[in-house]
C-alpha cells in the first residue's frame, strides 16, 4: 500500500457500513488523513454476538490493522468500543479511539433515552457512561434488529419498518448508540419529534485534537482504502453518502 509521508494513517473498524457514518465526519474534519475502512459485514449483527466471540473477531481485525502500523485506529462501533476497547488497548500498542454514545450533551439538556444494540445496551461500559454522565436521568433501551435491518436495506429503506423497530419513550431526547443508526437520524428526529444526538462529531474532533497538527494543505488529500467484509458495498455507500444521509 503506497502511502504519503507526513500523512497520518488512521485505520477505521466496524461490523459493516455504520462506521461509515464517523468516518465521512473525520473526513471532513481531517481531510488530508489517509483511512482504511475494516468492516466484517457478512457477520453483521455484532450487537447479538457474545462478548467472547466479539472479542475474538475484533481481534482478528486488530490483528490486521497492527500490520499496517497505523498512527492511530478508530473503533468505529458502539458495541466493540463498549465491549472490546479496554482488551484491545491492552493488546496493542497503537493508539485506539472508541466511538461512545453523546450521554453527556444530551443529560445536560434534560432526559435522554440511549438506543444501541443488546450487547451495548446490557454492557457495563455502557451502565458506567450512563452512571457517570448521565445525570441521573438516562435510559438505555435495546433495539434488536435495527442496525441488522440498515445493514442489509440501506439502498431501500422502508421508513414505517424502522419505526416499528424503534421503543416508545417519554425521554426529552434520543442518542444514538450505535453507528449505524446514524444512516436514519434524520428519521429518527421525526419519528421522535426531539432533538437526536449521535457520537460522530464528538469522535472526530477527538480525533482530531489526538492528532495534533499536521500537513493540512488542502491539496494534499489522503486516500481511502476498504478492506474486508463486502469492500465494494462499503466504498459505494461511502462515495454516495451525502446523498443516502438525506
Ligand atoms: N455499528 C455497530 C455499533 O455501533 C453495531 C452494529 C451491529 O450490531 O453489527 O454498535
Amino acid at each position: 500500500m503506497a502511502t504519503s509521508f507526513k500523512k497520518p494513517k488512521i485505520c477505521f473498524f466496524d461490523s459493516g457500513i455504520g462506521g461509515l457514518t464517523l468516518l465521512y465526519e473525520c473526513v471532513r474534519k481531517l481531510p488530508c488523513a489517509e483511512y482504511v475502512y475494516f468492516a466484517d459485514n457478512y457477520n453483521v449483527p455484532y450487537g447479538s454476538l457474545s462478548e467472547d466471540k466479539l472479542l475474538n473477531k475484533a481481534d482478528g481485525v486488530f490483528r490486521q490493522i497492527s500490520l499496517l502500523k497505523p498512527s492511530a485506529a478508530v473503533i468505529a462501533c458502539n458495541t466493540v468500543t463498549a465491549r472490546c476497547a479496554g482488551y484491545l488497548r491492552e493488546r496493542y500498542d497503537f493508539p485506539i479511539l472508541g466511538i461512545q454514545p453523546a450521554i453527556k450533551p444530551a443529560a445536560a439538556a434534560g432526559s435522554c433515552a440511549v438506543l444501541a444494540t443488546p450487547a451495548t445496551a446490557d454492557s457495563w461500559a455502557l451502565k458506567e457512561l450512563a452512571v457517570r454522565c448521565g445525570m441521573g436521568r438516562t435510559e438505555v433501551l435495546p433495539c434488536p434488529e435495527l442496525a441488522l435491518y440498515i445493514e442489509n436495506n440501506i439502498y431501500n429503506i422502508d421508513k414505517e419498518k424502522i419505526n416499528a423497530l424503534l421503543p416508545e419513550t417519554r425521554a426529552d431526547s434520543i442518542v444514538l448508540g450505535c453507528t449505524h443508526y446514524s444512516f436514519v437520524k434524520k428519521h429518527i428526529e421525526k419519528y421522535y419529534s426531539r432533538p437526536v444526538f449521535d457520537g460522530n462529531l464528538g469522535t472526530a474532533e477527538h480525533l482530531r485534537t489526538f492528532l495534533g497538527n499536521f500537513d493540512h494543505q488542502p491539496e494534499n488529500t489522503g486516500k481511502i482504502w476498504f478492506c474486508g467484509g463486502d469492500e465494494k458495498k462499503n466504498s459505494h455507500i461511502f462515495n454516495n453518502i451525502e446523498t443516502i444521509l438525506k
